[in-house]
């Protein structure tokens, strides 16, 4: 079979030879470029920001924002200052403290990304939260992780159900009208001071604290540390490939670890102007965006570009997109069809990457140097190995499809679980592969194709959902007996969340009664988990356990064998 390849485009990239670069490479080489080097110490958001606001960059943009309200930009010099003046609130109205957990619960405004730098800078470790988190959501996370300080909005503020939570010490509100006990941002920053102390910290201390679903239990807290930095930054060169004079958007929420990692921590530690577009995903807006601001690399998922994509391409030639000349998507699986209009209507190539909040980095991907072969993820980033291991560990040779597992040792790998160390080590097989969750298989040139999740998560438009969480949730409806959940193909969003229900006696199925279990885990836990599909059944198949088994539902749905029945009762 011939493969369908897109060449190398014309260009100088910083990674220009990925073989020779692979086969040599060590990450020691990186670690000079940062303070440790010299100090033993270190801080991410020091080396992200105000070390080139000590430099020729101190009036080059950091950041440039929009939303339908407001249009700023800061340089990298502002940056050090607000984001000084953050820390100074967070430290001394609201006592924050080396390994404090932070969290932050807002939409995308540049006071996050202040706030996220200077509670970094006094050593915190910051818990992203998406706004569209409900009580549930935000509670399970809060408690697990003992935070002692969120941050958030007055709209958002009733989502914090602040007396079940006895280690949370104070809510940081930004917006107007705030009022004791609550701490006002807003009219803090206008005396705090620009000078902080930064509080230096070991390689080895957290720094972001991301809450991830996997198919069973609550969600699970991966824990990142500082020394993570080198593969932040060395992606970014590599992957992103950036250079000075580029603008570089990245659309993702920082609730989500694509927003952190490559949405603050990959463009500021390389000096690059960062564009941040706050609300929702629009058409038009996003195109003026790349318009506006002459975007040069630009980092979307799946369905955002599957979005554009439907939205046709009369509305594309509104525009000018010129400026692009690096494109990049994550989170789901990216489809050919997306790469061939991505090269018709951007001139461009749409580079796959993946990853996961587990691996903390970039860990294979398509490089602007190689030929991109489209359905491949690509190949791994140098200094990370990855390969096919079965269910044992054992390496599969190529075209085998099993587990895609990764070598223990990469720098960004998660350093914990939060409080749950028998979960962190179950991600280890033979003591030395992490384990993904993800199906693949190589080709023989070493490219990663991806097959599918092994187990229940679901990936709907990029956000990565566990069945459980939201089982758990549908049960806590009277009418709900039983619940199982499963990730239903879609052509735009990749998958969406059908729930299969056994109702309580007396309840019959009704188009009322599917709305309002809808709405019930909507309002519950976060619009992206709800239900989109409800279907109505007598009885679950389960286990002689009790487990529901979601992949028997998984071929009910699909019309496919479900395979071997002998576990379930009868
Ligand atoms: C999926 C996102 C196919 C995969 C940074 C993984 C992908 C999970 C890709 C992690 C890709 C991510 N192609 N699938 N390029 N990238 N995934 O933790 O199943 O939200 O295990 O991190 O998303 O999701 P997470």
């Amino acid at each position: 079979m011939k493969m369908e390849t897109m060449p190398v485009t014309k260009g100088i990239y910083n990674l220009t030879d990925y073989d020779e670069v692979y086969k040599n490479f060590n990450w020691k080489s990186i670690e000079d470029k940062f303070s440790w080097s010299e100090t033993g110490k270190i801080n991410a958001a020091y080396e992200a920001i105000d070390k080139h606001a000590d430099t020729f960059r101190k009036n080059k943009i950091a950041l440039y924002y929009r939303d339908q309200e407001r249009e700023e930009k800061y340089t990298f010099k502002e940056m050090k200052g607000l984001s000084n003046k953050a820390g100074n609130i967070l430290k001394n109205a609201a006592n924050v403290e080396k390994g404090d957990r932070v969290f932050v619960f807002m939409p995308r405004t540049p006071e996050l990304y202040f706030i996220i730098l200077g509670a970094i800078k006094l050593g915190a470790i910051v818990g992203p939260l998406f706004e569209a988190f409900m009580e549930g959501a935000v509670k399970d996370r809060l408690h697990d992780s003992e935070a002692k300080v969120i941050v958030t909005t007055p709209e958002l503020l009733d989502r914090i159900p602040i007396n079940q939570l006895p280690a949370l010490k104070k809510i940081v509100v930004v917006g107007e009208n705030v009022s004791a006990p609550h701490i006002d941002f807003l009219t803090e920053m206008k005396c705090a001071s620009t000078k902080l102390d930064i509080v230096w910290v070991e390689k080895t201390d957290g720094l972001l604290l991301h809450y991830t679903s996997g198919s069973t239990g609550t969600p699970k807290g991966v824990l990142h540390v500082h020394y993570a930095m080198i593969q932040h930054y060395q992606t970014a060169q590599w992957v992103l490939d950036l250079k000075e004079d580029d603008v570089y958007w990245c659309t993702a929420d920082p609730g989500w670890v694509t927003g952190t990692i490559y949405g603050i921590f990959g463009p500021w530690l390389s000096g690059t102007a960062n564009v941040i577009v706050g609300g929702r995903f629009n058409h038009e807006a996003w195109y003026k965006a790349i318009e506006d601001y002459g975007v040069t690399v630009w980092y979307s998922a799946p369905t955002a570009f599957r979005m554009l994509m439907g939205a046709g391409d009369e509305l594309i030639n509104k525009y000018d997109l010129s400026s692009l000349r690096h494109v990049l998507s994550v989170g789901e699986p990216l489809n050919p069809e997306v790469i061939r209009w991505g090269m018709k209507v951007f001139q461009n190539r749409i580079h796959d990457t993946w990853w996961m909040t587990e691996t903390g980095a970039h860990t294979i991907c398509n490089y602007p140097c190689l030929e991109i072969r489209p359905g491949s993820m690509g190949k791994p980033v140098p200094g990370v190995e990855a390969a096919i291991v079965d269910d044992k560990g054992n390496e599969l040779p190529p075209y085998r499809m099993g587990n895609l597992a990764i070598k223990k040792g990469w720098p960004s790998m998660m350093y914990a679980i939060w409080n749950n160390k028998e979960k962190y080590d179950s991600y280890f097989m033979q003591g030395n592969w992490y384990v993904s969750g993800d199906s693949a298989y190589m080709d023989e040139d070493g490219y990663f194709w991806f097959q599918g999740r092994v187990d229940d998560v679901i990936l709907t438009a990029g956000e990565r959902v566990g069945p459980f969480e939201i089982e758990s949730k549908l049960v806590e409806h009277p009418a709900v007996a039983e619940a199982g959940v499963i990730g239903k193909p879609d052509p735009i969003r990749g998958e969406i969340i059908k729930a299969f229900i056994a109702l309580r006696e007396g309840y019959s199925d009704t188009e009322e009664l599917r709305e309002e279990i809808y709405t019930f885990v909507k309002s519950g836990l976060a619009a992206h988990a709800a239900p989109r599909e409800i279907e109505f059944r007598d009885k679950l198949p389960k286990t002689r356990s009790g487990k529901i088994m979601r992949r028997v539902l998984k071929a009910w749905e699909l019309n496919l064998p479900a395979g071997d029945l002998s576990t379930m009762e009868d």
